[in-house]
């Protein structure tokens, strides 16, 4: 199987590197896929399920732009929406009705959801939904699950990253995923001090197996929530849509107080949610948060289509079974080759893993010799499955793996395979 080369990335970069700090700065860096000569750089077009780079090499896309690409890129209807309402309106004095039609969608999508509120990036609803929750209860501390992700807030990243200072991260308890004592015991040792949980409805750490909840885990830390005046925060910019269209909270089976969404809501076009209960409306009202597009018309126009024709098709259950398809057709490829791939998560995002070396050097080199075949995957992250996704794409996935399950063990010999 022929494998790509990349010198146009590589030559842009150069100019990227000279004139913007890190060349391409944040998740879509080099640095993040390793190994980095397996990579491409820069997209030039995307359509469907698959975009092409600037070497126009074709590549079946698992990580979906890392999340927000759900119905496919370029999808006629979302794309249709948006640019009607570009036309009429966008961004300009005075919001858009589009901004109640979407407000009233997603009250009446989203169980847990009474109003609704926009911003542009995930951050901005994590950061705004911790602020109502010390509005609410007048209290500082926030617990969070150590190795969850909410963006780039200083409060939200981890102690030592550079620009932080001490004062950001004191109100924050960190606790275990999974671990309903340790909540316990936070709640005791700051008794009357606690004014949010935030979590994911899932664990799904960088370089880490991804955790489903406990049995009765999430129903517990709603009730211990509950019992205390803690305001539950469901962090859903990553898993949202993907599970469940009411939330992912509706697929374990509990009610948060607030919900974060984004990535996934408007297939790409730029927009954020946070959705509550009654009870914090006013404190939501009372808490002074706004940005300089968070009125733009099109975004919201793009979500109430994309929300339209996920519901329409059960994106959910099309995800979750085509990620079914490609899993079993990964796993039992590894096998074949004497490699044990370990699936963890739900198969609409799930997270691999070649166990046979747990340095996870094996499983990068791996993950890139399928990007290299045109299979776009990432080794330290969960992918994403979208609706575009075709039987035709998972098919030829699974014989691009089988390449380079073969091109790995021609390169480490018995090394690590078990056959
Ligand atoms: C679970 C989760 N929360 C919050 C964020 C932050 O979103 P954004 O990068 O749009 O601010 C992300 C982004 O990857 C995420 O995965």
């Amino acid at each position: 199987m022929k494998t790509y080369t990349y010198p146009q990335s590589q030559t842009l970069f150069k100019r990227a590197a000279a004139v913007i700090p890190c060349g391409i700065p944040g998740h879509m860096s080099p640095a993040a896929n390793v190994p980095v000569s397996d990579y491409p750089f820069f997209a030039a077009h995307a359509d469907g399920a698959k975009f092409w780079d600037v070497d126009g090499n074709e590549f079946i896309d698992y990580m979906c732009a890392y999340g927000p690409m759900i119905l496919g890129y370029n999808n006629p209807v979302v794309n249709k929406a948006a640019l009607n309402q570009l036309e009429q309106s966008d961004c300009v004095m005075g919001a858009s009705p589009r901004m109640v039609e979407l407000a009233e969608f997603l009250v009446d999508l989203v169980p847990a959801a009474d109003w609704a509120f926009f911003a542009k990036n995930g951050g901005d609803v994590t950061n705004y939904s911790v602020m109502i929750a010390r509005a609410a209860t007048g209290r500082k501390k926030i617990t969070m699950i150590a190795g969850g992700y909410h963006g780039v807030a200083p409060w939200m990243q981890a102690p030592g990253h550079a620009g932080l200072i001490e004062e950001d991260y004191r109100n924050i308890i960190r606790l275990k995923w999974n671990d309903f004592a340790g909540f316990e015991r936070a709640v005791a040792e700051h008794p009357g001090q606690i004014a949010g949980f935030i979590a994911t409805p899932y664990h799904v750490p960088a370089f880490y197996d991804s955790e489903l909840p406990e049995k009765g885990y999430w129903q517990k830390v709603e009730a211990l929530c509950r019992k205390e005046g803690i305001v539950l925060i469901i962090d859903d910019i990553r898993h949202g849509f993907r599970l469940d269209m009411g939330g992912s909270n509706e697929y374990f089976g509990f009610k948060p107080d607030l919900i974060c969404f984004c990535k996934a809501l408007a297939n790409g076009f730029t927009i954020s949610a946070l959705v509550g209960s009654d009870a914090l409306k006013n404190d939501a009202a009372r808490v002074f948060y706004t940005g300089s597009y968070w009125y733009q018309a099109m975004p919201m126009a793009a979500a109430l289509a994309c929300l339209s024709e996920l519901k329409r098709i059960d994106g959910p259950k099309l995800m979750l079974d085509a990620g079914e398809r490609l899993l079993n057709g990964l796993t039992e490829s590894a096998r074949s080759h004497g490699y044990d791939l370990k699936v963890s998560g739900l198969p609409s995002l799930p997270y691999l893993r070649i166990t046979n070396d747990e340095s996870l050097m094996l499983h990068q080199d791996w993950c890139g010799e399928c990007t290299k075949r045109g299979a776009f995957f990432t080794s330290h992250h969960n992918w994403f499955l979208s609706t575009a996704h075709t039987d035709d794409d998972i098919a030829k996935t699974i014989e691009i793996a089988d390449d380079a399950f073969a091109a790995i063990k021609a390169k480490y010999g018995d090394r690590y395979s078990t056959r």
